[in-house]
């Protein structure tokens, strides 16, 4: 029931006038949901288990993309924020080891940055992978999925190009992991939001609704009471199912 979105990459390739980028759709889909290979083939190489920059697999796209314009990006943002969340990881497990606390602003800042970094290094892997070099048509899987989510291709299309520039950040093609449908997003800040495939193990809701009744501001007494009530079988179960 915590199945994991399986990783099973159907790339295509779309010209699109009026949008900035042929298209590339990555599916999640779920037809291997709580295998543990969906996601191999992106771990593999990834920066978050290498901590090395994952190779460009190309250099330039004629006719779309320079590289000119290909190498900064890849090596500056996304190998500056690789190199960034290496330091925040580093900075984070020192503060783990040492027991010397931070201000609650500073580690929050910290925290925050971490999440900033690690979705900017996901979502820039999969945006240079899922570009390819030569045009090609969408497989029935996807096709059919997006026929059958949004009307048609062409009205997928449509969707997603008024995303792309409707978004500050990031136009995503995502599969929701809960409902099993396909969604256009718009993400304007790496940070909001969670990992992206993460899948929570543990929630805690630190919204004053949650507490404020029988703790009124001592969130800290909550929180340390939280601690004490955790069904770890629970917990075990969602990390055993997100292999
Ligand atoms: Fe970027």
């Amino acid at each position: 029931m915590h199945g994991r979105p399986a990783f099973a990459r159907r790339e295509v390739l779309r010209g699109f006038a009026g949008c900035t980028a042929g298209l590339l759709i990555v599916e999640l889909a779920g037809a291997e949901a709580g295998s543990a290979h969906g996601l191999a083939s992106y771990v593999q190489n990834s920066g978050l288990v290498t901590e090395r920059p994952k190779p460009l697999p190309y250099q330039e796209i004629p006719g779309f993309l320079s590289a000119q314009q290909l190498a900064p990006h890849h090596a500056a943002h996304y190998g500056g924020a690789l190199r960034t969340l290496i330091s925040d990881e580093n900075q984070l497990e020192q503060l783990l080891k040492s027991g010397q606390p931070l201000t609650t602003p500073a580690f929050g800042a910290l925290q925050k940055d971490r999440v900033n970094r690690a979705n900017s290094v996901v979502l820039h892997e999969l945006y240079f992978d899922n570009m390819a070099a030569r045009p090609s048509q969408p497989p029935d899987d996807i096709r059919t999925a997006l026929a059958r989510r949004f009307g048609s291709l062409e009205r997928w299309a449509d969707d997603f190009r008024a995303t792309c520039m409707a978004a500050g950040g990031w136009g995503i093609l995502a599969r929701d992991a809960v409902n099993g449908r396909l969604y256009n997003v718009a993400s304007d800040l790496h940070e909001v939001g969670v990992l992206w495939f993460g899948q929570p193990l543990l929630v805690c809701d630190v919204y004053e609704h949650a507490y404020y009744v029988d703790y009124q501001n001592r969130k800290g007494d909550y929180v340390e009471k939280f601690l004490q009530h955790i069904d770890w079988g629970e917990v075990n179960r969602r990390f055993r199912a997100a292999g």
